[in-house]
């Protein structure tokens, strides 16, 4: 039975692949590029971001060379920013440990910074036409529902099962094809909920379809809530300038923000708690809105205030004035986008 699902659903892949701009190209670099990109990504944003990458980078050795500073700005609005920096770090490894030249085995590539099983078996798949399943969220729903996996995917034993039944899956000829033909059958007839069984070339073999269960699949791990933050977000203004620093924490590491003060302060108790965190004197405290952001572990509910400071006064360690017409140079992460907007209404 297996054995035919490979032939019905390439037969479908070639009549209803989706045109991508990373199709049709047995690069590496570029499969690495779009994939990294496509993970947490909806294909329609990356269309955009993988243009404008390869345009600035074209080749594994220009994403080396550049100031990481750069590659987080071709990021910006892209979200999992360590990603970007995981990916640079890995090209530089290409070229100091793999002469430049990107490896083809998975093995070889799961040394790679940036390249995990997934990434891995989309690269040895895709670029280098090996047998190699590539394990993503679509795979997985589609493996479990095609095999009858009716078990919790994250305990490690079923997802080790899981990827021995797409190993097995997976065609000795055009495994690249077969993998984005996976992932096309699962955006589009296999999806989360209510699938379109009706139209699946592979409804006959399909072990959920006959038992009548593919929207109880797969059975995923209970994640946990985001947890909520509340931040006065400070909008220092120094003349044409505005405080902002680089962010050295884990998350979002690169990206530049304004100074946040976490929990509800209320105006009037702002200059305090702004001399504390930065040691500066500020004046004119006003109210400039309020944001909201999602990440997948965090929420951001943000409230704005402008505020200033003498035109010398000096930044703190860690922070600079950044002239407001210079800001677009930097990369910024959407969660503070409205604060952008507030910064340049202000200067207007
Ligand atoms: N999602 C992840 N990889 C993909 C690919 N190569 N094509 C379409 N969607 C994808």
């Amino acid at each position: 039975m297996p054995a035919r699902i490979a032939p019905l659903l390439l037969a479908w892949y070639d009549r209803h692949a989706r045109t991508l701009p990373w199709r049709g190209i047995h690069d590496p670099y570029r499969t690495w590029v779009s994939e990294t990109m496509l993970q947490q990504t909806r294909v329609e944003t990356v269309i955009g971001y993988y243009a404008r990458f390869l345009q600035r980078f074209p080749t594994v050795a220009e994403l080396a060379a550049a100031p990481e500073d750069d590659v987080l700005k071709m990021w910006e609005g892209l979200g999992y920013y360590s990603r970007a920096r995981n990916l640079h770090k890995g090209a530089k490894q290409v070229v100091t440990e793999y002469g430049g030249v990107i490896p083809a085995s998975v093995e070889e590539l799961r040394k790679i910074s940036g390249i995990g099983p997934y990434t891995a078996g989309a690269i040895a798949s895709i670029a280098f036409d090996q047998p190699v399943p590539a394990v993503d969220g679509n795979v997985i729903r589609v493996v479990s529902r095609l095999r009858g996996i009716r078990e919790n995917v994250g305990i490690p034993s079923v997802r080790r099962a899981l990827e021995g039944e797409a190993a097995a899956l997976v065609p000795a000829d055009r495994p690249g094809d077969f993998n984005q033909a996976v992932m096309d059958l699962g955006a589009t007839i296999c999806t989360p909920g209510t699938p379109s069984c009706e139209r699946c070339p592979l409804q006959g073999e399909c072990d959920a379809f006959a038992a009548g269960d593919a929207e109880d699949l797969p059975v995923l791990p209970r994640k946990n809530p985001p947890k909520v933050f509340d931040y006065a977000v400070c909008l220092i203004f120094s003349g044409d300038r505005v405080l902002m620093r680089q962010r050295t924490e884990a998350m979002l590491r690169g990206l530049w923000v304004f100074p946040m003060i976490e929990g509800t302060p209320t105006p009037s108790q702002l200059p305090s708690a702004v001399r504390k965190l930065t040691k500066l004197a500020v004046s004119g405290v006003e109210s400039a809105g309020e944001a909201k952001h999602v990440f997948t572990h965090q929420i951001w509910q943000m409230l704005l205030y402008t505020m200033s400071v003498p035109e010398d006064a000096q930044a703190p360690a860690g922070y600079r004035f950044i002239p407001v017409e210079e800001m677009g140079d930097l990369a910024i992460p959407t969660a503070v986008k409205a604060a952008v907007s507030a910064v340049r209404e202000y200067v207007k």
